[in-house]
């Protein structure tokens, strides 16, 4: 057999691998069971998704899947804290794997758009500045994130929650925040980081 031979025999099998490595890692996902599953949710993150414009709850509505899927573990795991969602994220609220699958699923397509809490606008431009130069590397220009790197869409989130998120990195509570976020808000101000969370609180989601 010439080597070109052997090179086209590989790729089925390496993609084959590819897949079935793939599928054994994500759950088979249910949307109808995501629908239902959401009801638990809704009391809080509301019907829409919204969540609180004051900013107790996040808006989850349209999130990436990839990182509603990992919040979702890190709650059940122990990893995220939050007494709220470490019970909701339990075999009791969502008793398989697949469940928290097909409830992510059915979050991620929720429509994004509706009320945003806003800071008082009086720092959104250097907000602007400051993320452009240290976060949108990895959260996207305009905040957007990256479902194929699991990280989040900040743009449109409550201005209140992007605040307390970014002091819970620094401050350790949100251990999961605390590697990639150390070099990038610990240097900040209070005016800074509310600068930023006013910025991204104000970009509209279509
Ligand atoms: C009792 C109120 C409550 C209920 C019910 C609830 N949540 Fe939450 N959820 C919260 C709060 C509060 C937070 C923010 C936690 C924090 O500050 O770290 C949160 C955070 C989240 C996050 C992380 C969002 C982010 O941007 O990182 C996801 C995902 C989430 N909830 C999904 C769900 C799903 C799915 C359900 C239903 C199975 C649910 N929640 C039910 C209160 C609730
Ligand atoms: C090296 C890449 C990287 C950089 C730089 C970065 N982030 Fe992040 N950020 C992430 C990842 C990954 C997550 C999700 C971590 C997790 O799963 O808990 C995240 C999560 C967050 C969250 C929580 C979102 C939510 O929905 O709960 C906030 C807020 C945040 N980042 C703000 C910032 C800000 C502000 C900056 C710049 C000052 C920044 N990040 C810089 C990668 C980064």
């Amino acid at each position: 057999m010439s080597s070109s031979a052997r090179i086209r025999y590989s790729f089925p099998v390496l993609g084959a691998l590819l897949c079935a490595v793939t599928l054994g890692a994500e759950p088979a996902v249910d949307p109808d069971a995501g629908a239902r599953l959401y009801g638990q949710c809704a009391a809080c993150h509301g019907a829409d998704g919204a969540g609180s414009a004051e900013g107790s709850t996040p808006r989850i509505a349209g999130q990436h899947y990839s990182v509603l899927l990992k919040q979702l573990r890190d709650f059940r795991g122990g990893r995220r804290q939050n007494f709220r969602m470490q019970e909701l994220a339990d075999r009791h609220h969502l008793p398989q794997e697949r469940d928290l699958a097909a409830v992510a699923l059915h979050v991620n397509r929720m429509p994004a758009a509706g009320a945003h809490g806003l800071g008082d606008g009086t720092r959104a431009t250097a907000g602007a500045l400051l993320f452009g130069a240290r976060c949108a590397a990895c959260h996207g220009a305009d905040g957007r994130g990256s479902e194929a790197r699991a990280v989040p869409r900040l743009a449109g989130q409550h201005y209140g929650y992007l605040v307390r998120q970014m002091y819970d990195a620094v401050d350790g509570r949100r251990a999961t925040l605390v590697d990639v976020h150390e070099r990038p808000i610990e240097p900040l101000g209070f005016d800074q980081v509310r600068g930023i969370a006013d910025y991204l609180s104000r970009i509209e989601l279509r």
